[in-house]
């Protein structure tokens, strides 16, 4: 098994016990608002959630209306996500890799969500132009990945000797290297992930055969700071871009 889901297998009991009905509190102050806007309505559309860990999201999908194909490479995923879904939900898992998606009839879903997932993948391009495959004419593709001009191999908060936040540190931008993120926090062997720069990803999207219908760089809203003030720093950088981009 390739190491990149060998350590998401080893962290999947940890990481997906802190997820509610809305995922951990990322998803629900920072990505959802952008992605559900992005999305619009999904009552009866087909879509596929690339990556869907322990599977929120096509649970969240599925209720609003639409039929879910939702795939991993992660078993140990697909096990905790089949567990938390109830029964006669339209979603079917699927063990698979996105950088290889042939086993899905190219050019039958309506959108295919990618939450989080393209820097795990060695082949992003790959990964981008398999997904293009799988969409009708103008079908849209929602995309959210770490911001690639903040999480770089060496980024990181640096603090005072009273354990302030002082300014987040980026180094080592130009350098297309995996790295280890420390997520779990605190954990040994954390997840690894792959550093792109934002131009190498714009042109990815580019020549898979995309265009960018739109992009945000999520911030927490009053309301959600109410909730979880731990998240002020977010107005101060930004950790996600959420692209919505459309099958030419
Ligand atoms: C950050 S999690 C995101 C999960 C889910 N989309 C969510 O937002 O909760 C990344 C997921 O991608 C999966 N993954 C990593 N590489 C993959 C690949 N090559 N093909 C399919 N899934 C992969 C991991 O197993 C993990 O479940």
């Amino acid at each position: 098994m390739k190491e990149v889901i060998k350590r998401w297998e080893s962290h999947a009991e940890e990481l997906t016990a802190r997820f509610t009905p809305l995922g951990d509190p990322s998803r629900e102050v920072l990505i959802n608002p952008v992605l559900f806007k992005f999305l619009g309505s999904v009552d009866h559309k087909r879509i596929l959630d690339a990556g869907c860990g322990e599977g929120y999201l096509s649970r969240i999908l599925a209720e609003k209306g639409a039929t879910v194909v939702a795939v991993d490479y992660s078993r140990k995923m697909l096990e905790i996500a089949r567990k938390r879904t109830p029964k006669g939900y339209p979603i079917d898992y699927h063990h698979g890799n996105c950088e290889n998606l042939d086993f899905l009839e190219s050019e039958t879903f309506d959108i295919i969500v990618s939450n989080m997932v393209l820097q795990d993948l060695p082949d992003y391009e790959k990964a981008l132009n398999e997904m293009n495959k799988l969409l009708v004419r103008n079908g849209l593709l929602i995309l959210s990945i770490i911001h690639p001009c903040f999480g770089t191999p060496e980024s990181a908060w640096i603090k005072d000797n009273e354990g302030k936040r002082l300014y987040w540190k980026v180094d080592r931008y130009f350098d297309e290297v995996p790295y280890e993120q420390p997520y779990p926090p605190g954990a040994k062997n954390g997840v690894l992930l792959f550093h792109r720069t934002l131009t190498s990803y714009f042109r990815a999207i580019k020549s898979a055969g995309f265009t960018i219908e739109d992009l945000a760089e999520p911030s927490p809203s009053k309301e959600m700071i109410e909730k979880y003030p731990a998240f002020k720093d977010d107005w101060r950088v930004c950790h996600f871009l959420i692209f919505k981009l459309k099958k030419q």
